[in-house]
């Protein structure tokens, strides 16, 4: 578990502790995250990163630089479930990449970020990434990561489970990926599905520690 006390959210560089799958950034490199959507249902996620990262509250001082690729399956469901095509999503992002681009600069390990949302994650992702098979930029993204020791995190959805989903999420949080399944919680009274979307970004965002003012905190009871 990351001791949030020792993450420099306002600083140029994050140091999570030791074993946590977070490699440090150099401080004089930007803050970025490489972000993927792929063909599970639940778009909606990818691109509320997308839209909050542009417009975080301290993005002046301390913008996140986004690179996004969207599998060819998530331009379908993005259609089907946002209304949005390809190039508006696009539009979200700061630098865009193509699946089949293998020689993007995401695709190297020399290339400086802090991580890697998939946004949502389908389980054939899952499965590639799993078993280290980099056959798009999307796996070969998230490959590097793990190498790296760069924190990677899954919005794995599928429901119910068979038997090679639940191995192949065993295999990657073995790995040091974070499978985090995008489940609404309704302890804080969501009215809309907005709030509930939100709520689970704010999540994603605390593991980057990035600030933002997307959902209210839990005080107690
Ligand atoms: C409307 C729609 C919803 C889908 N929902 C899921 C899902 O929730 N989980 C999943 O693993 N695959 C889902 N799929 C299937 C994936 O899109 C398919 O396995 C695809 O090959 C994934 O490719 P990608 O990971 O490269 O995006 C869905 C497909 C469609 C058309």
């Amino acid at each position: 578990m990351a001791d949030h006390k020792s993450l420099r959210p306002e600083g140029r560089s994050f140091e999570g502790p030791a074993g946590d799958g977070w490699r440090a950034r150099p401080a004089n490199h930007p803050r970025r995250l490489v972000i993927a959507i792929t063909g599970a249902t639940g778009a909606v996620y990818g691109v509320r990163l997308l839209e909050v990262l542009r417009a975080l509250p301290n993005r002046q001082t301390a913008p996140v630089e986004t690179h996004l690729v969207v599998s060819d399956a998530a331009v379908l469901t993005l259609h089907q479930e946002t209304g949005l095509q390809r190039k508006q999503v696009e539009a979200l992002a700061d630098v865009v990449h193509k699946q089949n681009n293998i020689g993007a600069a995401i695709a190297s390990g020399s290339f400086q970020c802090d991580g890697m949302v998939i946004a949502p994650c389908s389980m054939k992702t899952l499965a590639a990434v799993a078993h280290g098979l980099s056959d798009n930029l999307i796996t070969r993204a998230a490959d590097v990561m793990l190498k790296e020791r760069r924190r990677l995190l899954l919005m794995v959805r599928e429901t119910p489970f068979n038997l090679a989903h639940l191995r192949n999420m065993t295999a990657v949080t073995e790995m040091g990926g974070i499978i985090f399944p995008p489940l609404p919680s309704f302890y804080h009274q969501p009215q809309t599905i907005a709030e509930m979307v939100d709520h689970t970004v704010a999540r994603v965002l605390d593991l980057f520690a990035i600030e933002h003012e997307l959902a209210p905190r839990w005080a107690g009871m």
